[in-house]
């Protein structure tokens, strides 16, 4: 086992990108006497196409490095690596590592809250080719709300436009606009659809332009923030493991001063990086 500190320390936030900032930002409203410690492998984004293992290897190596700064929980503030490491790190490879730490995802508290917003219960997921691939989205929110009918979409070029700074410009509407109009085809009764990757939020303003009025469109950042919120409540000892100044460390394994650049554009504020090797 390995010898991680004992003190209390922040809370990790992993994404493979930019995205989880998304997961991040909702967290930090509803919690934000924690602290925070949030890692970008922008180096290696996009995860959504890769394969589970080259996915699960990745992320097991972020988690480690979050652990290493002192995390006792992480949160895979990523659906990709959700669907297809989050499983196998919190079964093989906690145990091995520290039993008292913890890794959660994001698709769980996402399927909690859908059988709740939708009427039509019809419900459409827009999320990355691994994540779809993954059938995640429908078991889960089949095996809480079996009456309700799931359809998934891959929208594998959203998240390169996200990394390349490119969601503002008018090629981004052209690429947004396909995908919400292939989803409605495949199931016209959808009343809701999932942003299911933490990075689709930052197309909101393309996304909203492009769905139909009735369509509720859900991002997960303010349900995971409820989610982990219930957990520490059900969780005192954890909560106890998470030290509260407020504070939030961003981590990049891509150039710090790249990282900065966008992240401003997402975050409004001016934030200090370090960059960091995953290995
Ligand atoms: N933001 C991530 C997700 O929620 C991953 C996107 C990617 O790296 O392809 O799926």
């Amino acid at each position: 086992m390995t010898a991680y500190s004992k003190q209390p320390g922040p809370i990790g936030v992993f994404d493979s990108g930019y995205g989880g900032l998304t997961i991040l930002h909702g967290i930090r409203q509803l919690l934000p006497e924690y602290d925070y410690l949030y890692l970008g492998d922008n180096a290696r984004a996009p995860y959504g196409s890769r394969s589970f293992d080259v996915v699960y290897q990745f992320t097991r190596q972020a988690v480690m490095k979050l652990f290493d700064l002192g995390c006792h929980l992480v949160i895979l503030g990523c659906n990709t690596a959700s669907a297809k490491a989050l499983r196998t790190i919190q079964q093989n490879d906690l145990p091995k590592l520290d039993p008292d730490r913890r890794v959660l995802g994001v698709i769980r508290p996402t399927a909690e809250v859908i059988g709740k917003l939708t009427q039509s219960r019809h419900v459409g997921v827009l999320a990355t080719e691994g994540t779809i691939k993954s059938h995640s989205y429908k078991l889960e929110i089949q095996k809480l709300w079996d009456d309700v009918t799931v359809t998934g979409i891959p929208c594998p070029l959203w998240v390169p436009i996200i990394e390349n700074n490119e969601a503002d410009t008018p090629g981004a509407d052209y690429f947004v606009k396909k995908r919400i109009d292939l989803i409605m085809e495949r199931d016209p009764l959808i009343d809701t659809l999932i942003l299911g990757c933490t990075h689709y939020p930052i197309l909101m303003p393309k996304i909203q332009k492009h769905v139909p009025k009735n369509v509720q469109i859900v991002a997960q950042g303010e349900y995971v923030a409820e989610s982990l919120k219930d957990y520490f409540r059900r969780h005192p000892d954890m909560d106890a493991r998470c030290t509260k100044h407020g504070s939030v460390k961003y981590f990049t394994t891509e150039n710090p001063e790249k990282f900065k650049e966008t992240a401003r554009i997402f975050l409004h504020e001016q934030v200090d990086v370090e960059h960091v090797d995953l290995e």
